[in-house]
Parts: structure tokens; C-alpha cells; sequence
């Protein structure tokens, strides 16, 4: 695929700022998004000269920046041919182990996600394995999912105050699955569809899978610009939105901000993380964006609240919508695992989503996890979030990616910003997420204070980004 000078132009954004010759700023900015997957594997980059032209600086600066990323291993070039994206082989660059030779475990911070509760699982398990045999004498095929599990999501939203029946509700095989089967329904090439700024990354990729055009909507410090929002949706197909503890800030859309924003389009409301309040402020809670919009396409998903292993989510919509996506969706898959389903189908019905032990625990590690930055990386600055499971940081200094590239030296792996927007946004920041026990979120910030200090004193690291959740 060839990419033109504009689109890496805008990729590498502000690429002049920053200590260095020109040259090193600039293929450091290219190498990131490779690795990054902003640029893919094969993506043929513009001839030097056209480069130049777009960025504003010299072909000779261009060419000495290409020249460093063909010596690294990250751009193949052939006579007379345009320089292709590559990555340097497993064994090729320095800085895959970690630095100082410490033998401890990488820590995980790029995924977002609760380990298991292993008691509930057990129980809800063993209720499953009970009620099985009912479903033998049927095929197992059901692209709506199981009765039981439809019945236990409409009596969740129920009880969170939006009548709901199960024919209103399609089983997935978690959210991301939900957003996949939606995208390709519901959108054509070149459709735009309306999203927070920043956003859940995979809900990107879903949509520039179908060949959608991206309208970011800021989300800034203090939540949704509504105006805007109704704004952009006037031309947009397809809007989609996290109100209830947005991922990555943990924000909650308010009820206000909820009642007034009715978009002219239609609307994907990702409610993955809905039931992880953290504030104690349960006379906070505001209805589910549907209760106002009865036309809402809202999306759910057991991954957070109990265990992202279960592979369990849905879509609630008016039934003739259900019926389009039940269409689309034996080209990718037929179901959704009959045993999982109604494992689920209990861990709701008990009401499991909402243990106020796992939240006092994911509360607790929200306060190690800030206590850590203040006293490791106080130049950060990340605002408590009302709930969810991470923390959106910022540094004072564009550093987002080159950390997530050099903290796996250090032991621990993070989600740069830039993953959570397009355009190369987000660069101060990374997510930070306190799912881990505190002893390994403490040790996880140290880690991750030590890359920055690598960083800053002029290490750069190789790491190819590890895969977000
Ligand atoms: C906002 C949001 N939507 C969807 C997903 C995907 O969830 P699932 O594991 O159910 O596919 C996630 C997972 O992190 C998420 O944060």
C-alpha cells in the first residue's frame, strides 16, 4: 500500500520539536509509527524529495532519516522502487532485554483487565454444567444467543432502569465483537463515524476495517463538548460513544450532558464498564443513555465487571436492527459458546457484576496506583477517575510513545497515548491501568520512572507496542 507525503506528514505531526538533529527527530518520529502499527508492515513511503516538500525540511534530511531506518531494519529499499516498512528481526536490535539485567517478570500495564474472580466463576460454572443438558437436543448454533443469557442482560438493564425484553438483545462473543458485527452492518466505505477523542483503540480499528472516515470529538479534562458532538453527528452515519467511565480517562457522562445530546445519527453506546463505579456515589448514577434515546444502539460486556476470559458481551437494539446484524454475522462466526453463555446468564441473575468487594479492592489499588506517580513520576499528572479501570496520564513533554518503546527494558510494558486517537494525538500520554495488586502496581510505576529517566537522559528503545485490552 502506498502512502502519500500528506498522510505521513500528518502522521508525524510536530517531528521538528524536540533536542537532536533533524534527521534523528525525524526517523525516531517514523520508527515509533512502525512500530506503533501506524505504519503498517509492507506501507511503501513517499519518494525522499515528495517527503520533504510536505514536512518543510531539506530532501537531504529525509534521505539521512530514511538511511538510519533501512541500517535499523525498519524500511527495505530496492532500485527505482519506493522504501518499504519492515521490522528488524527478532534477534537484531539491542534493548529486548532488560536493562540492568534484572531477571523479574515484565509487568503488564497494557491491558486494562480484572483477573478472574475464581470462586464466582466456580459457582457459576457448576450452574451452567446443571442446566446444559437442556440445550442438547438442540443444535447450538443460535446467532441471538441463549434465551437464559437474553433474559439475564434485559434483566440488567432493568435494573439499572431501562425496561428491556430478550428479544431486544443479541449475545456476542464480548464487546469488541459487538462493534466488529455493528461496523460491518451498519457502515459502507467512506461512511463517518463520530467518536470520543480519545477512544477505545480496537473500536478504531473496527471501523477503519470497514473503510469508515474518522470524526474525533475531543473529550477533554472536564467530559463531552455536547454542541460539538451534535455538531459532527449531523454528517456523520454512525456515532460511538463511552459515557459511563470512558475508556481511557474513566470519565462518566453526566445526566444532563446525556439528556441533551441527541445525536442526528445513529448511535453505539459501549456500556462495557458501567458497572465499575468507584466514587461510592451510587446517587450519581445516571440512566443508561437508551432511557433518553430510545433509538440507541447500546453494546455491553461482562470482560470488566467479572473476566475478560469468558468472551461474553451483547448488543441492545430494536429487534428489526438485531435481525440485519444476525444477517451479517455467519460470515465471521455462528454463535457464541453455549456453557460461556450460561455461566454468564447466572454470574447476572446473582447480580455478580457489581461485588462491592472487587470494587473496594479496584478502588484501593486507583489510590496505590496515584500515591505511586506522586512519589515516583510527580511531573505526571493524572486526575482520579470516578471510575473503570485506568488512568489517563500526562507528562509535560511528548514522550508517549518512545516510553512504551523502551519501558519493556525496564520491566514493564505501557499503552502509549497515540494508541487511544488518530493523527499522532495523545503523545503526552499513556494509560495506566490498576488492575494489577498494589505491590505490582508500585513496582510497575518504579519501572516505569526508571524508563523515563533512561529516556530523558537520551536512551531510545525498540519495543514494538504490546497488544492493548
Ligand atoms: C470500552 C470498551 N469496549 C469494548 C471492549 C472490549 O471488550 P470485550 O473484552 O468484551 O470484547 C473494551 C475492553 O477493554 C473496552 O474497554
Amino acid at each position: 500500500m502506498k502512502i502519500s507525503a500528506h498522510a505521513v506528514g500528518r502522521m508525524v505531526g510536530a517531528w521538528q520539536e524536540g533536542p537532536g538533529p533533524a534527521h534523528r527527530r525525524l526517523s525516531d518520529r517514523l520508527r515509533l509509527l512502525i512500530l506503533d502499527g501506524r505504519l503498517c508492515l509492507g506501507a511503501a513511503l513517499p519518494g525522499e524529495r515528495d517527503l520533504a516538500g510536505a514536512i518543510g525540511t531539506s530532501r537531504t534530511t529525509v534521505g539521512a532519516a530514511y538511511r538510519t531506518l533501512v541500517e535499523h531494519g525498519y524500511l527495505e529499499t530496492r532500485e527505482r522502487a519506493r522504501a518499504t516498512v519492515r521490522l528488524p528481526h527478532e534477534d537484531a536490535p539491542a534493548g529486548r532485554r532488560r536493562a540492568g539485567g534484572a531477571d523479574a517478570e515484565t509487568i503488564n500495564l497494557s491491558f486494562a483487565a480484572p483477573p478472574a474472580p475464581p470462586e464466582v466463576l466456580h459457582a457459576a460454572f457448576a450452574t451452567a454444567l446443571e442446566r446444559l443438558p437442556l440445550h442438547f437436543e438442540r443444535h447450538g448454533y443460535d446467532r441471538y444467543g441463549a434465551g437464559e443469557l437474553r433474559e439475564a442482560v434485559a434483566g440488567w438493564y432493568g435494573r439499572r432502569g431501562l425496561a428491556t425484553s430478550p428479544g431486544q438483545v443479541m449475545i456476542t462473543s464480548g464487546a469488541q465483537h459487538a462493534i466488529g458485527l455493528l461496523a460491518r452492518t451498519l457502515l459502507s466505505p467512506r461512511d463517518k463515524v463520530l467518536f470520543d477523542h480519545p477512544t477505545y483503540p480496537h473500536a478504531i480499528r473496527a471501523f477503519t476495517d470497514a473503510r469508515a472516515r474518522l470524526l474525533p470529538v475531543a473529550v477533554g479534562p472536564s467530559g463531552w463538548d455536547v454542541p460539538q458532538l451534535l455538531a459532527g453527528a449531523r454528517s456523520a452515519q454512525l456515532a460511538y460513544l463511552i459515557p459511563d467511565f470512558h475508556n481511557p480517562t474513566g470519565l462518566y457522562m453526566s445526566a444532563e450532558a446525556r439528556r441533551s445530546l441527541r445525536p442526528a445519527c445513529p448511535v453505539i453506546i459501549d456500556e462495557t464498564l458501567a458497572d465499575l463505579r468507584l466514587d461510592g456515589d451510587a446517587g450519581r448514577e445516571a440512566e443508561p443513555f437508551a432511557a433518553h434515546h430510545p433509538s440507541t444502539i447500546s453494546i455491553g460486556s461482562v470482560s470488566k465487571s467479572i473476566w475478560g476470559g469468558l468472551r461474553i458481551g451483547w448488543i441492545r437494539a430494536e429487534p428489526a436492527l438485531l435481525e440485519r446484524v444476525a444477517r451479517t454475522r455467519p460470515a465471521t462466526d455462528l454463535g457464541t459458546p453455549v456453557v460461556e453463555q450460561l455461566a454468564a446468564a447466572a454470574l447476572l441473575d446473582a447480580g455478580q457484576t457489581r461485588r462491592p468487594e472487587a470494587l473496594r479492592q479496584l478502588r484501593a489499588q486507583q489510590d496505590v496506583l496515584l500515591e505511586a506517580l506522586a512519589e515516583h513520576l510527580p511531573e505526571v499528572h493524572a486526575p482520579r477517575a470516578p471510575g473503570g479501570v485506568t488512568l489517563w496520564a500526562r507528562f509535560p513533554e511528548p514522550v508517549g510513545s518512545r516510553l512504551a518503546a523502551i519501558a519493556p527494558d525496564h520491566g514493564v510494558t505501557i499503552a502509549a497515548g497515540p494508541q487511544f486517537g488518530i493523527g499522532g494525538a495523545f503523545e503526552r500520554h499513556v494509560r495506566l491501568p490498576y488492575t494489577l495488586p498494589a505491590a505490582r502496581l508500585t513496582e510497575a510505576v518504579r519501572r516505569l520512572a526508571s524508563a523515563h529517566r533512561a529516556l530523558t537522559a537520551g536512551a531510545t528503545g525498540t519495543h514494538v507496542p504490546a497488544a492493548v485490552a
